[in-house]
């Protein structure tokens, strides 16, 4: 560990310097480093039609997509904020600059890609935790709660440990119109959660310590609506997801939670993702303007069926979770300020039964899980937060707990009904 002080001739801001000379960089193949040790894996996920090319061993993610569209409305600054951000989202990592020792990929972009730079995608992470004595144990000295299932040499390998007896996958989340989701203020989301709702449906608004700002706030990205802000899931994926250091997360994980091979492996002083010399943004920051900028996938056009299909949206039940829409507050960016965001999301945790992934994270507990937005849904490949239904009808399925009774309202239902609900939901 080092001090956060940035060296001149830090490799990181040599390799930033070069980057931001390059235009935005419209198609970015990646070819995974084959110097990278990784764990065996699942084929790659061929990227969202239409492929730019025959997806070569690695993965060759195009930004190619249509949906990574900038927000309407935007000042010819914050376009350029857009435009810087979008190269950090695509910047491949590298061992001097900072990726690992342990780490899932190495770039944003590598997970976040279905429909264009931001988007979802089949990969999942994996989580680790233990009961210990009847107490959630997430199994830090271990190296948990999240795996980092790649590192820069064989010897730093992380694997899930005997002991652990929980294990759970996550699936990646897109980030078309995250930043309105951002905007929208948390006393929205603490009315909400305080109101009488049918069925016995409850939901819980996820207060947390926000890493940036260090005050409470309403959680509302993440399965576990476990972070408030885009900087700073910015800031804890750029640890967690690419190993990564910055000032908010400044401590490298070891593998498995060994110091020693932590000392044997990283070499780039910490924070690696620094402030330059007079800059108020670093990476993290970038990237999170990035994300804030996009804009949200825009639903298809109503059909006759898609249009019957929401009408039972809302007589079944869907919508007292999946509320169709809410409010931005006020926000510096005016395009962000006052808006109306049909996300299909309260925000809200609520105890899903046996559909709980088991883990605790900051406000959720072992059951509860964040009403996934459902906004861009047509474009996703992969349902619900271990990625376990293939198909919208089977995510439905396995609602359970507070979504019960819905669930089997939906289950019941005429199949025309059905077929029209469906339509309704590949159209956002
Ligand atoms: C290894 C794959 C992977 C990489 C690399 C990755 N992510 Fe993610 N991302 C995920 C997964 C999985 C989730 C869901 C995580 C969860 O809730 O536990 C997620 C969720 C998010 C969310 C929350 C969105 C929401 O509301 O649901 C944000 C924001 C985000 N990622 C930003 C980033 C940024 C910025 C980077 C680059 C520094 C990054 N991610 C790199 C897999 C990845
Ligand atoms: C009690 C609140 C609640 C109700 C009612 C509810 N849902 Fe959900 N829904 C959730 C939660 C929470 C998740 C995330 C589950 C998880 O963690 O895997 C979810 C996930 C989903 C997903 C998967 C989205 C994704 O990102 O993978 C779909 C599709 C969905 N719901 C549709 C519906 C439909 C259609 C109905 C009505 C028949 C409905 N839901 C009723 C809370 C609810």
């Amino acid at each position: 560990m080092g001090t956060a002080m940035v060296l001149p001739n830090h490799p990181r801001y040599t390799k930033i310097r070069s980057m931001k000379t390059a235009a935005t960089l419209l198609t970015v193949a990646l070819s995974f480093p084959a110097s990278l040790f990784a764990a065996p894996q699942p084929p790659p996920p061929a990227p969202h039609s239409p492929p730019p090319q025959p997806p070569p061993p690695g993965r060759a993610i195009a930004d190619a997509g249509r949906f990574a569209s900038v927000l309407s409305g935007l000042t010819a600054a914050q376009k350029t904020d857009f435009a810087n951000g979008k190269v950090e989202f695509l910047n491949v990592e590298t061992v001097e600059g900072g990726l690992g020792p342990i780490f899932n990929d190495v770039s944003c972009v590598a997970c976040h890609f279905q429909g264009g730079a931001g988007g979802a995608s089949r990969i999942t992470v994996t989580r680790f935790a233990r009961l210990l004595d009847g107490v959630f144990d997430p199994m830090t000295e271990f190296g948990g709660p999240l795996l980092q299932r790649r590192a820069i040499a064989p010897e730093f390998m992380e694997f899930v440990p005997k002991e652990a007896t929980i294990i759970a996958k996550r699936l990646t989340t897109p980030l078309f119109g995250a930043g309105l989701i951002e905007a929208i203020p948390d006393a929205n989301l603490l009315a909400s959660a305080a109101t009488t709702k049918p069925d016995g449906i409850k939901g819980k608004a996820a207060m947390m310590k926000d890493p940036i700002s260090g005050e409470m706030h309403v959680g509302r990205f993440g399965w576990k609506a476990q972070h408030s802000s885009l900087d700073g899931f910015a800031a804890d994926a750029y640890l967690n997801e690419i190993g990564v250091t910055n000032r908010y997360f400044p401590v490298e994980n070891a593998p498995n939670g060994k110091k020693a091979l932590l000392a044997k492996a990283d070499k780039v002083l910490d924070p690696e993702d620094a402030l330059a010399a007079g800059a108020v943004k670093s990476d993290l920051n970038l990237a999170a303007d990035y994300m804030r900028l996009l804009a949200p996938v825009p639903p298809a056009s109503p059909t006759s069926a898609s249009l019957d299909g929401q009408a039972v949206f809302t007589q079944v039940g869907c919508a007292v979770c999946h509320t169709p829409s809410l409010t931005t507050g006020r926000s510096t960016i005016a395009a962000l300020s006052g808006q109306r965001v049909p996300l299909y999301s309260d925000l809200l945790l609520h105890d899903m039964g046996k559909l709980g992934d088991g883990m605790v994270q900051g406000a959720a507990k072992e059951r509860e899980m964040r009403t996934s937005p459902l906004w861009g849904l047509r474009l996703r490949e992969a349902f619900l937060h271990d990625a376990r239904a293939s198909t919208v009808d089977l995510a439905i399925r396995e609602h359970d707990g507070e979504a019960k009774i819905v669930r089997d309202r939906y289950v019941g239902l005429a199949p025309a009904k059905r077929q029209a609900l469906l339509a309704f939901l590949n159209s956002l």
